[in-house]
């Protein structure tokens, strides 16, 4: 009754935003993403029947109320799919920067996701548990997966055709993400609060949905001819194209600040003098470069002589989920 998992966070190339069901976590549009080496999260789950509710541990300590009813109500899911009504006692190790603007909860949800299916006794595959995920977090459903993977939107009401799929193996093709921090002022829109704002109130809405259909027979053509540049213009401009719809939102918004605007003009520079260097931006401030291995290290030195650069974390495209 006890199952401990390792999962690892992602990062989308081309980005999930909007949702068609908010309750299910259906998404308006395809997604893709590399699953990434460097950050990760590892969660044991012990269901015991003595336990009179569930308990959560976040990184050695008691989780808040909040957070221990996210889980409980993902939890219940579980113990309704396998027919189990007995309580579990969590703990999660987080090994992911939160200020590096990864989410943490692709990993968290994805490790939840796989410990808590084992420890109840289902048998559940990477498909389902990718399904299973994704009631927790969107994006969590691509951290099943190692190496490069689609997460199908589908279009049946109750989220059977919706799942994430491997589409390359992380060793098929050897690209490098650098995560740049910079030094942040505002307070963030959580994406699951953007993404409802833009879909319910931003014109560009529907601009997004038609150009993301575009952008994914680009990269994935890309993928398949490992053409890192047509790869790294497709991720730019899907990722732009992202961050306009906020814009038209009302009230609108914009996850950008003066520091990821420089990092940006920094990775347009290194281009024009031969250096190939694309970024995209999730919601919020920071900034994650794309490259191929042998121009990681001038791009980080580079980066690094920027003053509103506080770090830079170096990562390889990571493995999917793994039992411990
Ligand atoms: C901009 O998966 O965090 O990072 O499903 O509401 O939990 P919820 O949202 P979440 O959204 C991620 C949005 C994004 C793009 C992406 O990862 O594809």
């Amino acid at each position: 009754m006890k199952a401990t998992v390792k999962a690892h966070t992602n990062i989308a190339l081309i980005k999930y935003w909007g949702k068609r069901d908010e309750a299910l976590f259906l998404p308006t549009n395809n997604s893709l993403s590399v699953t990434l080496d460097k950050f990760y999260t590892i969660t044991t789950v012990e269901f015991l029947p003595a336990l009179q509710a569930d308990e959560f541990y976040f990184n050695g300590e008691l989780a808040e109320e909040k957070e221990l009813m996210k889980i409980s109500a993902f939890l219940d899911r579980v113990r309704a799919n396998a027919k189990k009504p007995m309580y579990a006692c969590v703990k999660s190790q987080n090994h992911v920067p939160t200020a590096a603007g990864f989410a943490s909860s692709a990993s968290g949800y994805a490790a939840l996701a796989a410990a808590s299916a084992k420890a109840i006794g289902l048998q559940l595959t990477d498909r389902e548990l990718s399904q299973l995920a994704r009631q927790g977090s969107g994006s969590a459903s691509r951290s099943i997966f190692g190496g490069y993977v689609e997460w199908e939107k589908g279009s049946n009401a109750d989220g059977s055709d919706c799942y994430a799929q491997q589409i390359l193996d992380k060793d098929a093709w050897d690209l490098r993400i650098l995560s740049v921090e910079v030094t942040t002022k505002a307070k963030k829109v959580l994406s699951r609060e953007g993404m409802k704002r833009t879909v319910q109130t931003s014109p560009f809405f529907a601009g997004w949905l038609e150009a993301v259909e575009q952008d994914l027979i680009a990269i994935k053509e890309a993928i398949n001819e490992r053409d890192f540049t047509k790869l790294g213009q497709v991720v730019e401009a899907n990722a732009l194209k992202m961050h306009a719809t906020t814009l038209g939102a009302n009230p609108p918004f914009m996850y950008w600040q003066s520091a990821t605007v420089e990092v940006m003009q920094e990775v347009q520079a290194l281009r024009e003098k031969g250096v190939e260097a694309y970024f995209t931006i999730d919601a919020g401030p920071n900034v994650k470069i794309v490259c191929r291995p042998e121009e990681e290290q001038v791009i980080h030195e580079s980066l690094e002589t920027l003053p509103v650069v506080q770090q830079i974390h170096h990562c390889r495209i990571g493995p999917g989920i793994t039992y411990l």
